[in-house]
């Protein structure tokens, strides 16, 4: 379709005539009771989550009018069938330059306090803005976008539903943004179904790589920890010897310290089975190269955190631990990481693309 000028008018945003019920979308009772996840201040519920404004969210993550040049949405590179993560090692924005580092797949956000690999951003608020400013990502700006929105046929209608005036801001944009992120929330995996009917849904495979993960002396579940998998924190995993050299210092780019060179977000392997490639970098295609990372090649970086030591505690900087797993051992941890893809949410029509 085109208007008389020739330009390719943009498509109309398909939703349902009753939104999506993002509001009542919350964690299971489980998750309420989970002692890693408590230490965090437990859930918050459903933060100020309203069904219009997360599906104004919606239309916006999935909007390529976001991008100066209409061609790149917040999904081109946070693809639902990723679970919001990209297939490629370095995701390419507006400028068509290959962005610093993989893209992060999008869930159980509220759990997190600051974001990015780094976790420069404090808070969400923080975050959402910066993609659609970035020169490399969609390079538009701030000032000019809300006129941009305004000028849209269906802006109006959304901002009045979500928050009952017809005006388009950035205060709005920012927190549909945000209540639909909020709203990403993944907790539905072979493994959840598992907890219900002890495992006795994993084949045999998968359950030996459950007690691989699980076990003292891996200590995966140390820092993928509680029903999120994932820590709060970064720590060094050993990818490098010398991160900055290497040419990403991670956490130790902003600081400055040596103890923080190569300090990465411990992130969540809930969905890992559909979010390759892997680390800051994506270096690793596959969960098996993953794997044997860490049973045969930890790096002896010099801040290397103690859980990867022979006996797992006492300082950072000890010589690696060295797993050596069996074959059967790898394949299982590689089955049982699988049984924590969520089919539903990486499917589930209220967070996929309108348009
Ligand atoms: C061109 C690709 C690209 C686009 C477009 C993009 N992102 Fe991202 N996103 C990334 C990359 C890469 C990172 C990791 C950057 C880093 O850590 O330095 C990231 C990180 C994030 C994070 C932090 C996740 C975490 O666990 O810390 C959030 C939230 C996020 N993006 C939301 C958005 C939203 C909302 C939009 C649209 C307004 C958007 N992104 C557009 C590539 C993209
Ligand atoms: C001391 C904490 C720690 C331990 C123990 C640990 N990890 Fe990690 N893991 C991390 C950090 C930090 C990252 C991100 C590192 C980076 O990208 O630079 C990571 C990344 C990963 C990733 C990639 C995720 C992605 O989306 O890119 C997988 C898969 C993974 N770990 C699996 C495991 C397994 C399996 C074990 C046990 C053998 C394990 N981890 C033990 C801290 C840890």
């Amino acid at each position: 379709m085109e208007d008389d000028v020739g330009v390719p008018l943009h498509s109309l945003p398909s939703l349902p005539s009753t939104p999506y019920p993002y509001s009542q979308m919350g964690f299971p009772e489980r998750w309420n009771q989970d002692p890693f996840l408590s230490l965090l201040d437990g859930i918050a519920g459903n933060p100020d989550i309203t069904d219009e404004g997360a599906t104004l969210g919606r239309v916006l993550f999935h909007d390529a009018q976001l991008s100066i040049d209409n061609s790149v949405s917040c999904g081109t590179c946070h693809r639902q069938s990723r679970a919001f993560s990209d297939d490629a090692p370095a995701s390419v924005g507006v400028s068509g330059s290959p962005l610093h580092r993989n893209t992060p797949g999008l869930f159980n956000l509220q759990f997190h306090t600051r974001f990015f690999w780094d976790l420069r951003a404090p808070g969400l608020p923080n975050q959402v803005l910066q993609p659609i400013g970035h020169p490399d990502e969609m390079n538009m700006s701030l000032e000019l976008l809300p006129a941009k929105l305004q000028a849209l046929p269906y802006y109006g209608g959304l901002f009045a539903d979500a928050f009952g005036d017809s005006t388009v801001h950035l205060t709005g944009i920012t927190d549909a943004l945000v209540q639909f992120l909020l709203s990403l929330r993944s907790f539905d995996g072979r493994y959840d179904q598992g907890l219900d009917s002890d495992f006795e849904n994993l084949s045999e495979i998968e359950a030996l790589g459950k007690s691989v993960f699980f076990r003292g002396d891996t200590r995966c579940n140390q820092c993928h920890s509680g029903l999120n998998f994932f820590s709060p924190g970064p720590t060094i995993n050993g990818l490098e010897v010398d991160y900055e050299w290497a040419g990403d210092g991670g956490v130790g780019e902003l600081t400055g310290a040596a103890e923080d060179d190569g300090k990465f977000k411990t992130v969540s392997l809930r969905n890992v089975g559909v979010t390759a490639p892997y680390m800051h970098d994506g270096r690793f295609a596959t969960l098996r190269e993953v794997v044997d990372f860490y049973s045969d090649s930890i790096q002896p970086h010099p801040f290397l955190d103690g859980r990867f030591s022979e006996d797992g505690v006492g300082p950072s900087g000890q010589a690696p631990y060295r797993l050596a797993l069996t074959l059967e051992e790898r394949e299982g941890l590689v089955a049982f990481m699988h049984t924590l893809t969520d089919s539903s949410f990486i499917v589930n029509p209220a967070f996929s693309s309108p348009f």
